[in-house]
């Protein structure tokens, strides 16, 4: 079969898009921190910190007792999905899953991306779009699955290797990608097992979230009078010994406190400690302490916070400052605590 022009102009979006999608779904499934909720790079912690930027903060919250569950059926989503772009198999659902998927990070992930069009969800959405209307053009699909109809090829004889009707292909391309992405996704633990692993999700389709580098991470201490023993972060005297120290605020800590996030406590040069969630306020990675400017920054696209002014933002993609955490600083027991 001739392939069209737009089949053949949408091919390298078809196949970066199956690719990425097909990765990202397994990255996650390698990750072996994206279903722990212990850790700050869960799907649990990212859906955490989504709630309070989205649009769909109410949803969000409703789902965290199901994170787990939510990040599985995102994880094998993308796989089939991926699987469908590449092959031609239930192609255009694929795509219209495609776009929906990218609509839902856009909202949650990329929600307070600014200005938009640093965020890449919603050109991926916009891409799945263009390639679930045009189809695959039969172009690199195996003949079985290609859209043509089944037309006579002789009085009597139809084409055998034409498709049946719309729906019954549909149902059974789809049922068949439904398949290929659970055998897929069951050989993740397996993959693992043998050392293939990856790390904390970071790129745009899949939820972003880096893990702080190149800090101490604050140690339980002893607790501080006033200050509840499951809220320390640190010692006073290794913070001031490093200047600033990276630690996760306990899942259990009471509202308004960030549950989960990832927090960063910085010793002014008044000798003052102050305390932030090190979500950026971007789109989610978590930013680090540069000790040669004193400013905390973000890896993944440069926005600056001054730890001086509340977090201010200097520079970058954003124009909100990192959430203050409130502190208790008990020099008696040399203890700094979130004041629950
Ligand atoms: S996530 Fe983009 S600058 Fe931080």
């Amino acid at each position: 079969v001739k392939p069209t022009v737009p089949a053949l102009a949408l091919l390298p979006i078809r196949i970066f898009f199956g690719a990425t999608f097909l990765w990202a779904g397994l990255d996650k499934l390698l990750d072996p921190t994206f279903l722990d909720p212990a850790a700050a790079t869960s799907i649990h912690a990212q859906l955490v910190a989504f709630s309070r930027t989205s649009p769909l903060g109410d949803l969000i919250r409703d789902a965290l007792p199901y994170a787990n569950a939510v990040g599985l059926v995102i994880a094998v989503a993308e796989l089939g999905i991926g699987i469908g772009a590449l092959t031609g198999i239930a192609f255009r659902l694929a795509a219209a899953g495609g776009a929906a998927l990218s609509l839902l990070f856009w909202l949650t992930a990329s929600w307070a991306t600014r200005p938009f069009y640093f965020g890449a969800d919603l050109p991926y959405a916009v891409g799945w779009i263009a390639l679930a209307v045009a189809g695959h053009g039969d172009l690199l699909v195996p003949a079985r699955y290609r859209e043509r109809p089944r037309v006579p090829v002789a009085a009597n004889r139809v084409d055998e290797s034409a498709p049946a009707s719309p729906a019954r292909r549909l149902v059974f391309q789809a049922g068949l990608l439904a398949s290929l992405a659970a055998i897929l996704a069951s050989f993740a633990p397996e993959l693992r097992v043998l050392g293939i692993a990856t790390g904390p999700q970071t790129s745009p389709t899949p939820l972003p979230t880096l893990l702080p580098s190149g800090g101490p991470i604050a140690s339980p201490s002893p607790v501080a009078s006033g200050a509840k023993a499951d809220l320390v972060v640190g010692r006073v005297a290794d913070v001031s010994r490093a200047g600033f120290a990276a630690f996760t605020v306990p899942f259990d800590a009471p509202a308004p406190l960030p549950a989960g996030d990832p927090g960063l406590v910085v010793q002014l040069a008044d000798q003052s400690f102050v305390a932030f969630d090190a979500v950026c306020t971007h789109a989610g990675c978590t930013v680090e302490f540069d000790k040669v400017d004193s400013i905390i920054f973000c890896p993944c696209h440069g926005a600056e916070f001054d730890p001086t002014r509340d977090a201010a933002v200097i520079d970058g993609p954003t124009r909100q400052p990192l959430a203050k955490l409130p502190l208790v600083i008990d020099t008696a027991t040399g203890t700094i605590s979130l004041a629950g």
